[in-house]
Formats: C-alpha cells, structure tokens, sequence
C-alpha cells in the first residue's frame, strides 16, 4: 500500500490552485531506493495566513508556495515557518513569476528547497514534487537511522558505566576496610581483601582491553596484518597460555587438529577469537572437566570448534549470545566474573572473515562453540590502515590487548 505524502499549495490565483491540484491528485511517486511508494493528497489555501492555519491542523509534507500573496507574502511566511525549526519537518517550493537571483537567495536563505517559475507545465510540477519528497523521505529515514544509532550508543555506555561502577565501587569497600585502624587485624582476612580487590581490578582492566578490541574492530581503521598465518600454532600458543588456569579446576585441554593449517590471516584476530572461545570453555567448565578444540578445512571454508564439558546453557539462553554485554546470570554463573564482551567480539571478528559464530548447548553436559571462516574471498577489508585506538592510547601493543592479558 502507498503511504501517503500531504502537500498544500498557496496561491492566491483560483486557476492555479485548480491545476495543482488536478496534476498531483492522481500521481504517485516511487522510490526504487528506498522501496517506498508515495500517494500524495493535495489541499489548496488562497492566502498566506489561511496556509498558516492549514498547517497545524493538515500537517503537509511539502509546501508548494506562491511567492506573491496578498497580505502577507510567500517570503514572509517562510520566515514565520522557519522560526518552527525541525518541528514542522516539511519542505517548501517557491513558486514565483520573478525567477531572479534575489529572490532565489532570499527564499533559500528562508529555508526554501526548490523554485517553480511560472508559467509550468503539469510535468514540470511533477519533477519538482517527485525529487523534494524523495528528498524528504531520505531525510527522516537518515534521522531516524541516527537516532537509533545514538539510542544504541547511549545504552552502551550506561550498560559499561554499570559494568565499571560495580567492581570499583566493591575496592573502595574492601581498601576502605583495610585502611581503617583496627578493623580487619587477622593477617588471613586482609590477604583475602586484598585478593579479592586484585580480582576485581584485573576483570575491569579485562573490560577495557576488550573494549579496544570492540573499537579498534567498529573503526574499521583497525591496522590488519595479513600474511599466511597457521591457526593450529595460534591455538597451541593459547592454549598453553591458558593451560595454568585450566589446570587450577583440573581442566584438561586437548587439540585435535591437523600438522598445520595456513590461512591467509590476521595472527592477533585468530588470538584474540581463540582467547575467548578457550577462555569460556574453561572458566564455565565443571572440575575435572575437558575442553576440545577442533579445527579443519572443509571447501573453502574453515571450521574451527571448541567443546566443553561444562555447565552449558537452555536453547533460550543461548539465543541471547553474541551481543555487547550479555551475560547468562544464574546460580552457575554468580561466582564467575566477566564483561559479556568475549563472544560479541568473536562475532565481530568472524564477520571480518565473511564468517558465522554458532552454539550448541545442553545444561550440565556442556557446550560446542562453532566458528566457520570464509578463505576466500580474501577478508573483507585490506591490511594496512591508520593505527587502531589500541595502538594510539598509552601505546598499548597488540599482544597487550590479547594474548598477554589472560585475566579471568
Ligand atoms: N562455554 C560456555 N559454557 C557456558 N556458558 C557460556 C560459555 N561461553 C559463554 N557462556 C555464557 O555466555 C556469556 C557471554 O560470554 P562472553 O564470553 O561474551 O562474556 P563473559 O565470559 O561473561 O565475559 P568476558 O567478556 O570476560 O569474556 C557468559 O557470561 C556465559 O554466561
Ligand atoms: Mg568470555
């Protein structure tokens, strides 16, 4: 069904409100670009403060004005209406006998979009009509796109100030305990203040890291790297960096991968996407568990997949993952730490590699993360941007924000 467009035409002379009116009833205006098509109705005023009226109770999309009126002229109105700013969101045609310059400056300065000079054909009206509503329709829909994005980004940084608030406001209790005289003697009981403080500042300064990822991924200007990398080496190296916390809960991890596998690649993306899929998989893991990363080529593409043998998720849990922030909370996961950033991140980097990220899981038997990665075409963007935000706050390099930072 079309939507419908209101336009209000001013002219003080009967015959060409008349002829407005018959050209533009029946017309409809498409939009291939934006898939819309525009049904326009039409309403006529003789003057300007009777079109002034009509506005507040018609609310036309595009004013089509003449600019010599009785009383009160086009220009004037203009000038009435601009003063209304955004909230009136519509778009004026002058129509004018005198298309000089002077005018034209005026009127644009008013806020005018475009100029009719009479006499004009009925086809010409129509032109003039079909390009400012394309116009108009354009411009709510990038308002309204950046409206959402301000919405988006809005909730991302309450959601972070929440996540920053919590632990920070937990090591001020803790410092404020020990630095009171008298009040925490027992040497025991201080040691365990003093861990847990460090537990809480390690996970926010993981919070950060992650968010340099995050936007040195969004950017778009993140510095890429890309050589014939062997992903089996970057997940040994993982592994064996996670191997000392993987063995603190007894946590056995097994690689079952070929000799090699070269991919044309970014090193930090492929230790950055391990990191986290290692990471979960042994700090939601049971004691004594095993996790098990599999990695093989299949077409063109490349499967990589870590299991685990853990506390796993419901089918609705798991359609909640891959988004900023999210984070299953429930009696399994109240005394384990984390930002809610790990899989949104591997999400992301999947996506550089025209990849998807998927989970099979079952409560109390475990869960199998799957990543499958395009080889070619090559990754969607080219190696060699300007520096990352990683690189350009305090120099921190790139295996500062991945690998040497294993932080549970
Ligand atoms: N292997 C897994 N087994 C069970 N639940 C998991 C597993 N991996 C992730 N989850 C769930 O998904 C949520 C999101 O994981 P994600 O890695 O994004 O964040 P996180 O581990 O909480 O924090 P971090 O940003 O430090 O990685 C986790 O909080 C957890 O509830
Ligand atoms: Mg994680």
């Amino acid at each position: 069904m079309a939507t419908p467009a209101r336009i209000l035409a001013i002219d003080d002379e009967v015959g060409m409100r008349v002829g407005i009116e018959r050209a533009l009833r029946q017309f409809v205006i498409t939009v291939p670009a934006l898939d819309e098509t525009i049904s326009l109705e039409v309403e006529t005023a003789a003057t300007a403060e009777e079109g002034l009226s009509r506005i507040d109770s018609f609310r036309p999309d595009l004013l089509l004005l003449d600019h010599k009126l009785p009383g009160m002229s086009g220009l004037e109105l203009l000038e009435v209406l601009s003063r209304r700013g955004e909230e009136l969101d519509l778009l004026t045609i002058v129509i004018t006998a005198y298309a000089s310059i002077d005018t034209a400056i005026k009127a644009t300065k008013q806020g005018a979009y475009d100029f009719l000079a009479k006499p004009f054909t009925p086809l010409e009206l129509k032109a003039a009509v079909r390009n400012a509503i394309s116009h108009l329709i354009v411009r709510r829909r990038a308002r309204a796109l950046a409206e959402e994005r301000r919405q988006v980004r809005f909730q991302f940084i309450s959601v972070l100030a929440h996540e920053l608030k919590a632990p920070l406001g937990a090591v001020e209790g803790f410092l404020m305990l020990l630095s009171e005289p008298g009040a925490v003697e027992d040497p025991d009981k201080r040691k365990h203040l003093m861990d847990r403080s460090l537990v809480r500042l390690r996970g926010m300064r993981k919070l950060i890291y992650d968010l340099l990822d995050l936007t040195r991924i969004e950017s778009g200007t993140m510095k890429r790297e890309l050589s014939d990398v062997d992903l089996v080496d970057v997940a040994r190296t993982v592994v064996e960096t996670m191997a000392p916390d993987a063995k603190q809960n007894g946590v056995d991890i097994r690689l079952e991968c070929p000799e090699r596998l070269v991919m044309l690649s970014d090193r930090s993306e492929f230790e950055i996407m391990f990191n986290n899929l290692v990471s979960n998989a042994v700090k939601y893991n049971r004691q004594d568990g095993t996790v098990t990363v599999r990695m093989r080529d299949l077409d063109d593409r490349v499967i990589v997949e870590v299991e685990d043998t853990g506390i796993g998720m419901t089918e609705k849990e798991s359609q909640r993952l891959f988004s900023d922030f999210v984070r299953i909370k429930n009696a399994k996961t109240a005394s384990i730490l984390g930002s809610g950033l790990g899989l949104s991140i591997v999400k992301k980097l999947a996506d550089l590699y025209d990849g998807s990220v998927s989970v099979r899981s079952e409560p109390d038997v475990g869960s199998t993360f799957r990543v499958e990665l395009r080889r070619s075409p090559a990754p969607s963007r080219d190696a060699g941007g300007t520096p990352g935000l990683g690189e350009l706050i305090g120099g921190v390099s790139r295996s500062e924000t991945s690998l040497a930072r294993v932080v549970r």
